[in-house]
């Protein structure tokens, strides 16, 4: 098996995916200086229009459950904040490639997304934009692993399908890591804020002592729940137990739960199921 720091190696020279042109180059730059606005930033991004086309076809993929079309990129950025627009800026070319790396991946992703808000906007939580898009790409570590460690992810597919084990729990077997750590890695490399990062890096396994232990709750419940609602599809067929020091966090009861799910059945009809 390699070892942990080979891997993180080969994920991080994974930034030269057809990612980042120019202009991540550029903006990261004027994210360095404290004065840059974001109307600064939007107008930046706007230059480029293959890239501001993407961002503008994710922000109104309705990840986050919007119902009016965003048409400009500092609209966005009003809309839904500097955090979400960048992050997605940062990972559009590889939320391009979802939908081919596993099919229902992307419907598994989006309707992850929408969960989240749903959870973030009932806590009452601050941001839940951020945590929508958090929800968004908490699987992209699957995405990096098909697009660039082909023969670990057959021998993890097989193992999956042979042993009808979790994706990660094979993911552990063969590798040593999991999609989460890919993704954290990524993401990190990419100097997206923590409370993005940390969220994505420790969805299989919450802990309550990190520093954004309540946005990582979230996204790990809306995981469980879009699976055990068949919402899409994130790798295989099990649903993983809660836990409970993530359900304890968040306050929330069984009856809550319950109310989420039927929130969930109402607001993402428009979601395949598989
Ligand atoms: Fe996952
Ligand atoms: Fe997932």
């Amino acid at each position: 098996m390699m070892e942990r720091s080979d891997m993180r190696r080969i994920v991080e020279k994974i930034t030269s995916l057809p990612t980042l042109p120019g202009i991540i180059t550029r903006l990261t730059h004027m994210l360095e200086n404290p004065n840059t606005t974001a109307a600064e930033v939007g107008k930046e991004i706007a230059k480029d229009q293959v890239l501001s086309a993407k961002v503008l076809k994710l922000v109104n993929s309705g990840f986050y459950g919007f119902s009016q079309p965003i048409m400009t990129v500092p609209h966005a950025m009003v809309l839904l904040g500097f955090n979400v627009v960048k992050t997605l800026v940062f990972t559009t070319s590889v939320l391009d490639m979802m939908s081919q790396s596993i099919a229902g991946l992307w419907e598994h992703s989006l309707a992850c997304a929408r969960t989240c808000g749903i959870i973030a906007n009932r806590l009452d939580m601050p941001d839940p934009e951020e945590i929508s898009v958090t929800g968004l790409l908490h699987d992209l570590g699957k995405v990096v692993l098909q697009q660039n460690l082909k023969d670990e992810f057959e021998e993890i597919v097989s193992l999956v399908r042979k042993k009808d084990m979790l994706f990660y729990e094979a993911e552990n077997q063969v590798m040593g890591v999991t999609h989460a750590n890919i993704g954290g890695w990524l993401l990190d490399k990419w100097q997206l804020p923590g409370q993005i990062v940390e969220p994505i890096a420790y969805h299989h396994t919450f802990h309550p002592v990190r520093p954004h232990a309540d946005r990582t709750a979230v996204v790990h419940l809306a995981d469980i729940l879009v699976r055990a609602e068949g919402f899409g599809f994130g790798g295989d067929r099990k649903v993983p137990v809660v836990s409970p020091e993530a359900l304890g966090l968040l306050q929330l009861s069984v009856e809550d739960i319950r109310e989420i799910m039927d929130a969930m059945n109402d607001q993402l009809s428009d979601v395949m199921r598989m």
